[in-house]
């Protein structure tokens, strides 16, 4: 048995059962634990409600904690007040009971602060992970016409920050506010000392929380706008790093580094910018206290001359003052974070929101022992509501196990075709069939896993050349890859690198040939070995002699498989049984390549374009398929 065969039927082993293959999958990464509320009249905090409430556990107890932590440091001002006044000043009480008391309250409350911390920092990173799934997951179920529209790289990037402001918010917000509750606490302490220093004493943290926020206000725009331009600069790098044969082939680097410069520049000044502003406020901030502090010396140091107040409570007050600013401080940060956030969150649900418009349909069924009839029923299609119809009243057959060419000029429609049989994209009109069957009425796992597609983008992953062709079964032996590798004309070379099939290919595959990375693309295919095949300029980068071994090692596979294979070639025509003639989204001829030839001029005239050197009549090397045909040498542009 071909080692093709026994792929196929492990392939269709697991085919069988489409559960457990579903159990792999979910299996390999735990799952985000919430998702976001999908009602989009609600606000975005309401929404983003259930992925908090997921994490409630440590979440809460992460914000108790931290207000234990703060009220018991809280007591150590008071125990100050009476230290001085019962043991420093009257010696009724010994100083060491005040002394271990405060040590103690201290490491309580440092130690429910380090476990409190702990936990915050915890479900914050949670929250990320689970939105950051969340993303990737939609992302990987969104169709094709979403990423004909949006650029994925920068969604990414971009949803990588938009993440982290949401992030800090919901897990910094609350804890800021407990903080600030603490404020209460503290003040009920220092109106149990003393009620009128207690109001003096607070009559700067308006003016602490007014600057602060002003503070923001102001640096925060330059903060937005020194990332949007630090992600520029990285943009520019990033393609001076990726686009570094173009750019030194058209001699472009120094205008490449006045680019860089440009942009650098444009950051430096934000940076300028922001610290500026951080210099004209910071005085003001860290002064506030101070005149806080200087109040109530004045009206406590008079009330302890007069014999009103103890000596302590001045040194109480002083340390609940220090105590406070930070919480009013940040209370103007929440501010700031909420509008961040706010602008994040919108962004995020932008992506989440979207729902993916190829998905299976209640009720939709699997493809088993699929035979490989494909069927275009008077086909209509546009790529969205308001681009050109691309393809108009489509119809083809193409029977079990029969190969089929689709020719015609650049830009006519055949990777359209080919994107319409795994169901990449949808039919605007008409109907499209596999064995009977609408694509829309099957689960998009059990056609995709029968359909083979080959681009002429060989996208290769970052990882060993053995897992790119094992990518669709990773679960192949060795053998079948390099039986699938031999099959694709890709083993002799694939030998010949120093690690072997173990050699990492590097990002996008740039350490191998253009045609090197074809040969493993179809390799990766073949392995797979589905009964439909689909081959979209899939030789275009193969020199003839490869093409030749492929052809060889494709005319054995395509045997009993149904494939659609657009052609440039006329050795790739030769393969087909059948030629399918396509200009402007229209089938303007089908039948042998001999009957083209003889009935429709057009058939020649796009032959000379797309594969000007060729002689147009196929030769007896190719005598073998069906195509070849004996009609009269119909030589290059001159052949009509
Ligand atoms: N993702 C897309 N979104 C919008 N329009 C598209 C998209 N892909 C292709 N088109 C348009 O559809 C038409 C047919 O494109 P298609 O890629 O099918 O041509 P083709 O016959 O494969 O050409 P080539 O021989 O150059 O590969 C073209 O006019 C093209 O601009
Ligand atoms: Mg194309």
């Amino acid at each position: 048995m071909s080692p093709a065969r026994a792929a196929r039927r492990a392939d269709s082993a697991a085919l069988s059962a489409p559960a457990a293959l579903h159990d792999a999958e979910t299996a390999r990464y735990p799952a985000p634990r919430a998702t976001v509320d999908p009602d989009t009249t609600k606000t975005w905090l309401r929404r983003a409600m259930p992925i908090l409430r997921a994490h409630r556990g440590i979440f809460v107890t992460a914000l108790v904690l931290s207000f234990v932590g703060l009220v018991l440091q809280l007591q150590i001002p008071n125990l100050l007040n009476h230290a001085i006044d019962n043991s420093v000043l009257r010696h009724t009480v010994p100083l060491h009971f005040y002394v271990w008391w405060i040590l103690g309250l201290g490491l309580a409350g440092g130690l429910s602060g380090y476990v409190s911390r702990l936990f915050l920092f915890q479900s914050a990173y949670e929250i990320e992970y689970d939105l950051r799934t969340m993303i990737y997951e939609h992302l990987t179920r969104m169709s094709f016409p979403f990423y004909d529209r949006v650029q994925s790289g920068q969604l990414i990037s971009r949803a990588n920050s938009d993440i982290r402001s949401v992030q800090m918010y919901m897990t910094f917000a609350p804890m800021i506010l407990v903080q600030c509750s603490s404020a209460l606490v503290a003040f009920g302490f220092m109106l149990s000392i003393n009620v009128p220093l207690a109001f003096v004493a607070m009559i700067t943290m308006p003016f602490v929380f007014i600057v602060g926020h002003r503070m923001r206000k102001g640096m925060f725009p330059v903060s937005w706008l020194i990332q949007a331009r630090l992600a520029d600069v990285a943009t520019i790098v990033d393609e001076n790093v990726n686009g570094v044969r173009v750019v030194r082939s058209f001699a472009q680097e120094k205008e490449q580094l006045r680019t860089l410069a440009k942009a650098a520049d444009k950051v430096q000044w934000g940076y300028v910018k922001d610290a500026d502003l951080r210099a004209r406020w910071t005085p003001a901030v860290q002064n506030l206290p101070q005149v806080g502090l200087a109040l109530v010396l004045a009206f406590g140091g008079y009330m302890v001359i007069h014999g009103t107040l103890g000596l302590g409570a001045i040194l109480a007050f002083n340390s609940y003052l220090l105590m406070l600013q930070a919480p009013f401080m940040m209370l103007g940060m929440i501010i700031m974070m909420g509008q961040r956030a706010a602008a994040s969150a919108e962004r995020i649900y932008e992506i989440l929101d979207e729902e993916p418009t190829i998905v299976d349909r209640p009720g939709a069924i699997d493809l088993l022992d699929c035979t490989g009839d494909v069927r275009f029923e008077k086909v209509g299609f546009s790529y969205g509501p308001d681009l050109p119809m691309v393809l108009c009243d489509l119809d083809l057959h193409l029977r079990p196990g029969e190969t089929v060419a689709l020719v015609g000029r650049t830009g006519s429609g055949k990777s359209t075709v080919a994107r319409l049989i795994p169901r990449f994209y949808d039919v605007t009109e008409g109907t499209f069939t596999v064995d009977g069957h609408d694509v829309r009425d099957l689960t998009i796992e059990s056609l995709r896993s029968n359909v083979g597609v080959v681009l002429d983008d060989a996208f290769l992953f970052s990882v060993s050349i053995r897992d790119n062709i094992a990518y669709g079964r990773p679960e192949a032996d060795i053998a079948d890859v390099e039986a699938a590798a031999r099959a694709a004309g890709a083993h002799g070379f694939i030998e010949e690198l120093p690690e072997g099939y173990d050699t990492v290919v590097g990002e996008r595959g740039y350490t191998l040939s253009g045609g090197q990375r074809q040969r493993i693309t179809i390799a990766r295919t073949l392995l797979v070995n589905p009964p439909i095949l689909v081959l979209d300029d899939a030789t275009s980068a193969i020199d003839v002699q490869v093409e030749q071994q492929i052809h060889d090692a494709l005319r054995v596979l395509m045997e009993g498989r149904t494939t659609l294979i657009v052609a440039h070639r006329l050795s790739t025509i030769s393969l087909a049984d059948r030629v399918v003639l396509l200009e402007e989204g229209r089938i303007i001829a089908d039948g042998t390549h001999a009957e083209l030839l003889e009935t429709t001029p057009q058939y020649a005239e796009v032959l000379a374009q797309v594969d000007p050197d060729a002689d147009v009549a196929l030769g007896s090397t190719n005598g073998n398929s069906a195509a070849a045909g004996g009609s009269g040498s119909v030589h290059g542009r001159g052949g009509h």
